[in-house]
């Protein structure tokens, strides 16, 4: 297993030991998402430099970045051409308040995101992604509520989704383990089943659903018809739920079905959009226009806390009146409309498009499919390999008699270690393994993370 800090070394001056950057680092900082014991078993890996897939800490030691860095940096680290422009903007100003002003950079971007998808065209900016989520809830309650249907208060969700961490977020979202200890302070958001779950494009259920797994959702909706406000879905591809991805006939029903109802659909693209499912929007696999579409991570190729809800002109225009008819949308965070995120975002378009990025994945997507079946025959030790443009995962299993083990072994973490080691940054979710590499990754990297994912395993299971 991997090992524990080395010792400290002494400080000339003092004598003392000097305190390394991960003592220092904990000794004060409180890290997310994770069990701050588990540093001391395993500390942080201390990041010196980033560039393209690479993260590199001191002495020139390198680790691929095969998570984007939680699903953010699409173009990888340092891409020259978002650092230009991001200085750019810096020399003109880093930001204003977007109440009252406006700016070459925040018009240009939303004239560019208002043509990504027909029939959405009007731009409310955030600065991170639950955010986003949020305020698409609440414009749907309010624009009920100011037109004659303040009945429609309630949200359905998909079972085993995730949307966030605020309370709002994660009363959507279906994941206990974010969520379970925070319960009294959650609304109930109705949690649709089942999910037609598919390995892939090629997976007979990807293209038709039939009706007995439709009629069940389509019953839960029905009951609440008349208080239903909008369904909120991760279009495609379940992220934090365990990489799981699902039909687009079912994407397809449910938007067809909001569609008829009066029922807003929120589309959460914060992980799916910006190419990362080999098409633009992953809402496009089924033709789907949502009423809103939520953006953030590779909408500033992850170089700014920035985000975004595109939705339609009819929604907006529920809102638009004389002020004194109180119908005005009053959501204010400070850095709503951040310039250096918008500047990151814009150039960021630029490249997607001139470089053709979401039909480059479509095209590459195997190579990353690849890597997990590959390993899979060569140890057992995966199961249930599934993928869809750069997004690949499987489950870690016995590879005696394929069960999964016990999560108190902590399989996923102790593999998780092993690839640190060895040169990449996989961080499963439980035992799911899964890559996500930056979407411009050239294949000799993703060969070589196949070979450090292989590797890890081996070793982590003692094969
Ligand atoms: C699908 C989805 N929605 C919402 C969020 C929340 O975004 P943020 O972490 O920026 O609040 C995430 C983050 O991982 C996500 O994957």
């Amino acid at each position: 297993m991997p090992s524990a800090p080395k010792k400290k070394s002494r400080t000339k001056k003092t004598g003392r030991p000097a305190c390394s950057v991960a003592e220092k680092d904990l000794k004060y900082f409180w890290h997310p998402c994770s069990q701050m014991k588990d540093y001391e078993i395993f500390p942080p890996l201390e990041i010196e430099k980033a560039r393209g897939a690479y993260l590199y800490s001191p002495g020139g030691r390198n680790t691929i970045d095969a998570i984007s860095s939680w699903w953010c940096k699409s173009l990888g680290h340092a891409h020259p051409r978002i650092a230009k422009a991001v200085k750019r903007q810096i020399s003109k100003f880093e930001h204003v308040i977007s109440a009252n002003t406006c700016n070459s950079v925040l018009s240009e971007l939303s004239e560019r995101l208002a043509s990504l998808m027909p029939g959405l065209d009007k731009l409310f900016y955030a600065d991170n992604g639950s955010t986003a989520i949020e305020i698409a809830m609440k414009m749907s309650l309010q624009y009920h509520a100011q037109t004659g249907n303040s009945q429609k208060t309630k949200f359905a969700s998909l079972s085993n989704g995730y949307h966030g961490e605020t309370l709002l977020t994660l009363s959507a979202g279906d994941c206990g383990i974010y969520s379970s200890k925070f319960s009294p302070l959650l609304i109930n958001v109705e949690k649709l089943s089942p999910i037609p779950y598919v390995s892939g494009i090629e997976d007979p259920l990807w293209k038709k659903i039939p009706d007995n797994q439709w009629l069940p959702v389509k019953e839960q909706l029905e009951k609440m018809r008349e208080t239903l406000c909008a369904v909120l879905l991760e279009p495609i591809v379940q992220g934090a739920g365990g990489m799981k991805i699902y039909s687009q006939d079912f994407l397809r029903r449910i938007s067809s079905w909001t569609k008829k109802n009066n029922v807003h659909l929120i589309a959460d693209e914060i992980m799916t959009g910006f190419g990362r499912t080999g098409r633009f929007f992953a809402c496009e696999h089924a033709a789907v226009t949502p009423d809103y579409l939520c953006m953030s991570k590779g909408l500033s190729a992850g170089w700014a806390p920035f985000a975004a809800v595109l939705c339609t002109r009819k929604i907006y225009e529920a809102f638009y009146d004389d002020y004194s008819t109180g119908k005005a949308f009053l959501h204010s965070n400070t850095f709503c409309g951040y310039a250096i995120g918008a500047a990151a975002a814009l150039e960021n378009l630029k490249i997607m498009e001139e470089e053709q990025i979401p039909a480059q994945v479509a095209a590459r997507s195997c190579e990353i499919r690849k890597v997990l079946d590959e390993i899979r025959s060569e140890t057992s030790a995966l199961s249930k390999s599934r993928g869809i443009g750069f997004v690949a995962a499987a489950e870690i299993v016995n590879p005696k008699d394929g069960s999964s083990f016990e999560p108190s072994k902590r399989t996923g973490f102790n593999f998780y270690r092993q690839a640190v080691v060895n040169g990449a940054l996989l961080r499963p979710l439980g035992d799911t393994v899964y890559l996500m590499p930056p979407l411009n990754c050239p294949p000799k990297i993703i060969d070589k993370l196949k070979a450090i994912a292989l590797k890890s395993l081996k070793e982590t299971l003692n094969l």
